[in-house]
């Protein structure tokens, strides 16, 4: 019997009963290899036909054959066709090969075929640059010289290390919170985190922002709880669905601090208030917050004095504190019972003591110093400044994500392009699924470190390029904070 991840990987691709290939053939030149290949691929489901789900072993979808007439699928044409399919709609992703260059943030090489250039990074998640902080170099190489390269283990099972251990009650006290709980990464603190709250806490219902990361929504989907979106940082429409429910079924609110892509921050102490009114928990995700507010770096919670209102508080080590991992911080009893049953927590190889180190010397740095928060802030003001007085249209917004909107995927890459080889200025396009559809955009984010020279050389090319690609200036489009 097939799971159900097998299942739903034959027919989610092609199910018989789909609508045919004719809107996807369509969009592909008849005679590009795409094309053939999905005309292959219908005439493989024609033929199959009257075969039902249930009735396709999946024993035979491996083996693959690339014969003419055979029934098998032709995985590789397949593969091609829906990458060019990517090509065409103008949201195929080409990573820029980057050399980041320590001492010298936001600077980078640029590697393009044979050639390299040095190029300005505008779109890096290592907001503070405390990726090169001297600090945070230190504490890393002292850990590789004292305990080497890996963990050697799960958390369980020879993994934890003295480092792990001081990196969590570095976190709990930034939250100020009685414990916390590392991870490999952001997302996966959230899918394990929420995947397992959800699924455990018998009957819970998750109330879901609609603007929540990927990483929360496999998470809430993986447990398969009954889980209701709410508008986008709306606290009555939360309200009206808490009201909907069972008093007496457990309830999880997730959301985040600042949302990446339109950089809009949530009513948390209104969320907070709705929760409360229903005996709901709160989960708030402070991924793109930790490091870049409150006085100590402990997200937008903390600057606003909210900490204590939520349940647990979600954070991640690779953006502003420049290194890699994620956690979660709350009370004593919900860390340790994520720590005792999340899979992803459990069966999984800890974060090297070196990364360990050198996050809980981040961390550190940044409770105690605000002068990089400060620099960063009047960066994002210079750079916002700069681009409006231009006309260039950006998504006002009250933190530190500068959207430059360019609604459409192949101009977007263009720009994107256009900067990169003509002016030396790194900005990553960003596309469908990432953000809807028409609301492409490039995703500026200035760093203390961008000098003024570097903030008028980036108002100066877009300036140039808006120009020459005859692009329409506007007033802001503001978004609510
Ligand atoms: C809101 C949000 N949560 C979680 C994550 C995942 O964090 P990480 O990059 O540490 O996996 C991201 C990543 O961009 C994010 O934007």
């Amino acid at each position: 019997m097939a799971s159900d991840l097998e299942m739903s990987t034959t027919y989610d691709i092609a199910p018989a009963s789909a609508p045919p290939d004719a809107a996807t053939t369509a969009r592909l030149p008849a005679s590009s290899k795409g094309a053939k290949a999905l005309r292959r691929t219908q005439a493989h489901l024609d033929r199959l036909g009257a075969i039902k789900p249930h009735e396709v072993r999946p024993a035979a979808a491996r083996e693959a054959s690339t014969e003419p007439g055979s029934l098998t699928m032709d995985y590789e044409s397949f593969f091609k066709s829906e990458l060019d399919r990517l090509r065409q709609e103008g949201r195929y992703r080409v990573f820029a090969n980057l050399e980041r260059d320590r001492g010298n943030f936001p600077h980078a090489t640029w590697r393009d075929g044979g050639s390299q250039r040095k190029v300005t990074v505008w779109c890096s998640n290592d907001y503070l640059g405390m990726g090169q902080h001297p600090e945070v170099l230190t504490a890393m190489h002292e850990a590789l010289d004292r305990c080497g390269a890996g963990a050697g283990g799960t958390r369980n099972i020879a993994g934890t290390n003295h480092y792990h251990v001081m990196l969590e009650q570095e976190l709990a006290d930034l939250h100020g919170k009685e414990a916390a709980l590392l991870f490999t990464s952001g997302y996966v603190s959230n899918w394990a985190s929420l995947g397992t709250l959800a699924a455990q806490m018998p009957g819970c219902v998750v109330l879901s922002d609609a603007g929540n990361h990927a990483s929360m929504i496999e998470g809430i989907r993986h447990s398969r709880a009954q889980r209701i979106i709410f508008r986008h940082n709306d606290p009555e429409d939360l309200d009206r669905h808490l009201s909907s429910l069972d008093p007496s079924v457990p309830k999880l609110v997730a959301f985040e601090s600042v949302y990446s892509m339109d950089g809009d921050v949530a009513p948390i102490a209104e969320i907070c208030d709705v929760a409360d009114k229903h005996g709901a928990m709160t989960y708030l995700d402070e991924v793109h917050a930790v490091g870049l507010y409150g006085p100590r770096g402990g997200g937008i919670a903390e600057r606003d004095g909210l900490s204590h209102r939520l349940t647990i508080i979600e954070g991640t080590l690779g953006k502003a504190f420049g290194v890699v991992g994620g956690y979660i911080t709350g009370s004593a009893a919900v860390c340790d019972f994520v720590r005792s049953f999340a899979s992803g927590f459990i069966f999984t190889t800890a974060l090297p003591p070196a990364v360990a180190a050198g996050a809980a010397a981040s961390i550190r740095h940044l409770k105690a110093s605000s002068q990089e928060r400060e620099r960063h802030q009047a960066n994002v003001a210079a750079v916002r400044a700069g681009l409006t007085a231009k006309g260039i249209p950006l998504l006002d917004n009250p933190s530190h994500i500068v959207p430059v909107m360019v609604r459409d995927p192949v101009v977007c890459k263009r720009i994107s392009d256009r900067l990169l080889a003509e002016h030396g200025i790194y900005v990553q396009p960003i596309n469908y699924p990432t953000v809807a559809k028409g609301t492409e955009r490039l995703r500026i984010t200035p760093a203390p470190f961008h000098t003024e020279a570097d903030v008028a050389h980036l108002v100066r090319s877009f300036d140039t390029i808006w120009a020459e690609e005859g692009l329409p200036r506007s007033v802001q489009a503001r978004v609510p904070a």
